[in-house]
């Protein structure tokens, strides 16, 4: 692999959502101290990463993907000590930590966005991408008009308070002069004003960046050619100044994140990846009524992972705060099985914090803070069976989210001693991962079929290792197996004179 950060090639990653998490000065919002105090427990489920979501100065209309101030920690989540206290710890552990870089937008409430609409001309004026007149709206992305003092509509990349902001334009339109050429001072300007935001961070301790919307920096660029272009020169900077640094894109295409010098690019719900055939549709292939399908996610994956062979890695996540939780279409034995595909896939899996344990997406919220249908995903996270489920000590009413309230709601400490949960099967399934080569990121993969069971086999070297994983209820026969089986989930399986029998709802691994 050319481009490659060592710590990837056995990193089990572990995302948290800030806000949610553990709240240790009981204002009802989870913080950075939060965090650290449970390093311990996530180094014990066995991961060994962590990516946090955006936890830089905000008002939060995009729970923090909003970013008032690239370079302080926001105050309702402590101060950047603790961020860099959090960092030592992590590596105390032989922990990493990657932050949430948001290059695209800002708020409307960021200095260089305040200066930029301002009408005498200073050092931000083309940091954001403005037209020229208040009547012409830059087309095809939405704008923020009518708050400036400066005469022009300003481009926003997502919701409507997130103005973009100004790499250039790939074709730029030579009749619109404000389209700038991405080498025009401008766009160059924001790309080292990036670079500058990635230095302090790193320099602070951090392990790199899952980067938000990292395909949508420069405009006009149809085949990404110029964000890909962009993207390399920050590569070359990262190779200078922090080789060691991740970078994970949110990008959804790994054959172009992975040539702009990403390590690591996530399959998602969004795009032509079939990701949520698998987990998230009426006949999930992971339920065991076996009537769906992976077979379009597996020629897609195919697809990509011929494209992007020896260039990086694709990674895919348990779920995230932008979708349903995993547990929304699939009970406890199905999601076992879930975990054993997803921690026996190449790239660096990624859990999403409580999806661990199963938790709940919670029905009927209003949205907060910009999370839509969305915040059902966000609640706060469950560890145990005191107030609110060890979250917090503030009032119920002062908590982010509204928790799962409902009476055998899962939680952490009771997981954790208990032998059967969920909990205990993706610590057993991290465990089998780190102590075989050939099932982490850099083992290959060669799909042997991809209906009920989906069939695989992971090589490192000398070892192969078989994933039969069988999600039906049906039970499954797989001729042509040779080898011990070296774990399953549940339920029994054998293996006779070459044949593998498997219990229905059983995922096997053979070597
Ligand atoms: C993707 C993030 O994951 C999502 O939460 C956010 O709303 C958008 N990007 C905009 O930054
Ligand atoms: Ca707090």
């Amino acid at each position: 692999m050319s481009n490659c950060v060592s710590w990837l090639d056995n990193a089990v990653f572990y995302e948290i959502y800030p806000q949610s998490f553990n709240d240790t000065n009981a204002d009802g919002i989870g913080d950075i101290n939060g965090i650290t105090e449970k390093l311990d427990y996530i180094k014990e489920l066995g991961c060994n990463a962590i990516w946090i979501n955006p936890c830089f100065k905000s008002p939060f209309g995009d729970a923090g993907y909003d970013v008032e101030d690239y370079y302080t920690v926001a105050p309702r989540y402590g101060t950047n000590e603790d961020l860099a206290n959090l960092f030592k710890k992590a590596h105390k552990r032989d922990m990493h930590v990657i932050l949430d870089l948001v290059p695209g937008h800002t708020s409307v409430n960021h200095e260089w966005f305040r200066q930029s609409m301002k009408s005498e001309r200073n050092e931000f004026t083309d940091r954001y991408v403005w037209t020229d007149s208040i009547w012409e709206e830059p087309q095809g992305m939405g704008c923020i008009r009518g708050i400036s003092e400066r005469d022009g509509s300003c481009a926003v990349n997502f919701f409507s308070h997130q103005p973009a902001l100004n790499y250039g334009f790939y074709k730029p339109d030579p009749d619109k002069k404000w389209q700038q050429p991405m080498d025009a001072p401008g766009p160059m300007a924001t790309r080292e004003a990036m670079k500058d935001v990635m230095r302090f961070w790193l320099g602070m301790g951090c392990d790199g960046f899952r980067v938000d919307m990292a395909g949508s920096l420069v405009k006009h660029d149809e085949d990404s050619k110029g964000t890909i272009a962009l993207w390399q020169d920050v590569r070359k900077f990262l190779d200078a100044e922090f080789p060691n640094a991740a970078m994970v894109s949110e990008w959804g295409e790994p054959d172009k994140s992975l040539i702009g010098g990403f390590h690591m690019d996530f399959l998602l719900h969004f795009g032509p990846s079939h990701y949520n055939d698998l987990f998230r549709c009426d006949e999930p292939y992971f339920s065991k009524r076996g009537k769906g399908s992976a077979k379009e996610f597996i020629a897609a994956y195919k697809a990509n992972y011929a494209k992007t062979d020896g260039k990086g890695l694709i990674c895919i996540p348990s779920g995230n705060h932008d979708m349903g939780r995993l547990s929304v279409c699939l009970d406890t034995d199905e999601m076992k099985v879930a975990f054993a595909f997803l921690l026996s896939m190449p790239g660096a899996p990624f859990i999403y914090y409580g999806d661990e344990i199963g938790m709940r997406y919670v029905e009927g919220l209003a949205s907060v803070e910009g999370g839509y249908g969305r915040t059902g995903s966000r609640s706060p996270m469950q560890w145990d069976k005191s107030v609110n489920a060890g979250f917090s000590t503030a009032p119920k009413d002062k908590l982010y989210i509204k928790q799962d309230e409902s009476p055998d709601r899962p939680d952490a400490e009771s997981q954790s001693a208990d032998e059967s949960s969920l909990r205990s099967e993706i610590k057993r399934l991290i465990a089998l991962r780190m102590s075989k080569p050939a099932l982490q990121s850099k083992g290959r993969i060669e799909f042997v079929s991809d209906g009920y069971p989906l069939v695989y086999k992971r090589t490192a070297g000398e070892q192969t290792v078989t994933a039969v994983i069988n999600p039906s209820a049906e039970k499954a026969v797989v001729n042509g197996i040779g080898g011990k089986i070296i774990y399953t989930t549940g339920g029994n399986a054998e293996i006779k004179d070459g044949t593998l029998y498997a219990d229905g709802c059983t995922a096997v691994f053979v070597e």
